[in-house]
């Protein structure tokens, strides 16, 4: 018997971007713009900040296995009951229970080719058969995706805004989409963006609809300034979320992660001040890319997807960048490859690049 499954030995693992320190060390610069990961640039939330201190004394300690204060707090916020939540170290955590919970031998899963990475992994990782329908002009084409339902279909996986594109499906589409959808299909919309789009009259927030079969999952990493401690959160039916509980790990999220995500909840001046500051941020990078006839789309999130004619020519740019002292995402990964995501960063941040990218093209 081989000692690694298949899958696995053929496994593409997930490869972040390089992080600040690698490219310090391998370019030795000092100035580093991290633009690759989507991550809040502005820092974290005091708030977050002084709950994290404050929990710190406790860690010698499990974390409460029910994440009483932060369900409690989500229960209250989104006026929905305490047994539709589950938290997660991550709303990637929470998507890998929804897979181990729900996906068995023979069943498969149907997703965008050009979708979150993570969520490709995941699913090679636990052989589960993926089905990838193409892109329609850079968003998720729900029709297709209704098409494309075979009797194996078990879960659909939307992204919406959609990373690394930024596109977002509408309320129609939507509405249409789950009226295709057989009821026993789960729906996992990741909503891992929705702070940047909530205001948007034609966006479909999940949480206004409450169908049985949809699970919707939210993160505390770009928004609230949090990736860097692991916190995220969904809801769904009590009765998938009960499911989901028997298979997650008993004590995630960690103690000061379950502090921090209460605080963030509360920080509503941190979070306004960010969504106001990634507005300004969008605006200078569409003036930069129309100035330099650079095509990309427009953006429902924190980054922009620009698109080139190769990867190659995405290669070289993302190579050039990084001399110097700049992280951007090429998207080879999510299928992309002719496409690279940058990050809407600070003002500073933003200047930055827009003048390392005049001299690299
Ligand atoms: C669409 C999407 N979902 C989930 C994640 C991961 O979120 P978390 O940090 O909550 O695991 C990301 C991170 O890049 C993402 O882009």
């Amino acid at each position: 018997m081989p000692l690694v499954a298949e899958h696995i030995q053929n496994l593409e693992p997930y490869r972040p971007g390089k992080t600040i320190d690698e490219v310090k060390r391998e370019y030795g610069i000092e100035k580093i713009v991290k633009l690759a990961s989507n991550e809040n640039p502005l820092g974290v939330s005091p708030l977050a900040i002084q709950a994290m201190i404050g929990s710190i004394h406790q860690i010698n300690r499990y974390p409460d296995i029910a994440s009483l204060l932060l369900r409690n707090k989500l229960a209250e916020l989104f006026k929905v009951g305490f047994d539709s939540i589950v938290t997660g170290h991550g709303s990637e955590a929470i998507m890998q229970t929804a897979v181990r919970t729900f996906l068995m031998n023979g069943e498969e899963v149907i997703t965008a080719e050009g979708t979150f990475v993570g969520f490709y992994v995941m699913v090679k990782a636990c052989g589960i058969k993926m089905n990838l329908v193409p892109l329609k002009d850079y968003g998720f084409d729900l029709k297709a995706i209704v098409d494309a339902i075979t009797p194996k279909t078990k879960m659909i996986y939307l992204v919406n805004p959609n990373s690394p594109t930024g596109t977002i499906y509408t309320k129609g589409e939507f509405e249409e989409f789950m009226k295709a959808v057989p009821p026993d299909v789960l729906v996992m919309v990741d909503e891992a963006y929705i702070e940047f789009v909530k205001d948007h009259p034609e966006f479909p927030d999940s949480m206004d609809y409450r169908y049985d079969n949809v699970i919707t999952l939210r993160t505390f990493s770009k928004a609230y300034g949090l990736a860097g401690i692991r916190i995220g959160y969904g809801f769904a039916h009590p009765e998938l979320i009960t499911q989901m509980h028997k298979v997650r790990l008993p004590f995630e999220p960690g103690i000061p992660s379950q502090a921090a995500g209460v605080a963030a909840l509360t920080d509503k001046q941190f979070l306004d001040y960010y969504l106001k500051l990634n507005s300004c941020g969008k605006q200078f990078i569409y003036d930069v890319y129309d100035k330099l006839g650079i095509q990309y789309v427009k953006t429902e999130a924190n980054f922009i997807m620009s698109i080139f004619d190769s990867e190659k020519r995405v290669n070289d740019i993302t190579e050039k960048l990084m001399r110097k002292g700049i992280i951007v995402r090429g998207l080879k990964a999510f299928l992309l490859p002719h496409c690279i995501r940058v990050t809407i960063g600070l003002p500073e941040e933003n200047e930055i690049y827009a003048d390392a990218l005049k001299l690299v093209l």
